[in-house]
């Protein structure tokens, strides 16, 4: 299984610390945002890696990141998102380099407590279709959140007013090599992106999606309140087992 970190986009919402960088290169307590998500696929065995970026410092992440190998990847790659689509249309671009195998995504925003090796290894043994993670939040209506009926997804809503559930999808996504199929059926949402909640909906429809809670906490990072918090998040309790690797780095 290959990897994805999605870290396109223009971060209006964090306007004016993104007027000049991108919001995966700001500070998330000691490390830049971006550590976290790649982390997150390294410790679910994931050793081939795309990141689409986008936007003025595109090239910082290069920089940065150089090719992976302190992350322990085997390859890190890099794409480019013109303007901000969505997160489907930025999942576009990475078709050539997935090249049929089955892909976990991970929004580049998204920071979690502990790891995904279970559910990465449940989806290597899933035959088709995909996963999606679900996490208990208190405010549903900023997230993609799953109708349940019993132990069955039945939709998802995008960021509706009246959730059906206190659940929210998280920005950790396993997929088959027809999701790229699925996306060009899309039509841009109210709010002019190509929609990863419409790529969900999709898998559900064909019942071939899977689901699992996460444990430990999770947050995204993506506007002023939930970046202050998974700071703090981070400073008191640790991500990822990050630390182990920076302190390898000697930093
Ligand atoms: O954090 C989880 C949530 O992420 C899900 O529950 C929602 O269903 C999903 O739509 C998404 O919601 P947001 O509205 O919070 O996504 P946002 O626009 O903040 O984008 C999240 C990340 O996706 C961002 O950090 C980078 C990547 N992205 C986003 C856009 C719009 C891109 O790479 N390109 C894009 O054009």
């Amino acid at each position: 299984m290959k990897g994805v970190v999605l870290a396109g986009g223009l971060g209006s919402r964090l306007f004016p610390l993104t007027k000049i960088t991108n919001k995966h290169l700001l500070p998330v307590y000691d490390q830049p945002m971006i550590y976290y998500p790649i982390q997150t696929l390294v410790n679910a065995g994931i050793d081939d890696v795309m990141i689409v970026t986008g936007g003025n410092s595109a090239g910082d992440f290069l920089k940065l990141l150089e090719n992976g190998e302190d992350f322990g990847l085997k390859r890190l790659s890099y794409a480019y998102q013109r303007g901000e689509g969505g997160i489907a249309a930025a999942l576009a671009l990475v078709e050539d380099f997935a090249d049929d195998e089955p892909i976990c995504v991970v929004l580049g925003d998204n920071i979690i407590e502990n790891n995904i090796r279970q559910a990465a290894d449940d989806f290597r043994k899933q035959e088709k279709g995909a996963k999606i993670l679900l996490k208990k939040v208190h405010d549903p209506q900023r997230f993609g959140v799953p109708e349940l009926d019993g132990g069955k997804v039945l939709r998802i809503e995008e960021k509706p007013q009246n959730p059906k559930s206190d659940l929210a999808v998280i920005g950790i996504y396993f997929y088959d090599s027809t999701v790229f199929e699925v996306i060009k059926t899309l039509k841009p949402s109210g709010r002019g992106e190509l929609e990863i909640t419409d790529v969900n909906n999709h898998y559900i429809n064909e019942g071939t999606m899977s689901w699992s809670e996460l444990d430990g906490w999770w947050t995204d990072a993506g506007t002023f309140e939930s970046l202050l918090y998974a700071s703090k998040l981070v400073a008191e309790t640790g991500a990822n087992n990050l630390k182990d690797l920076t302190a390898n780095q000697g930093k």
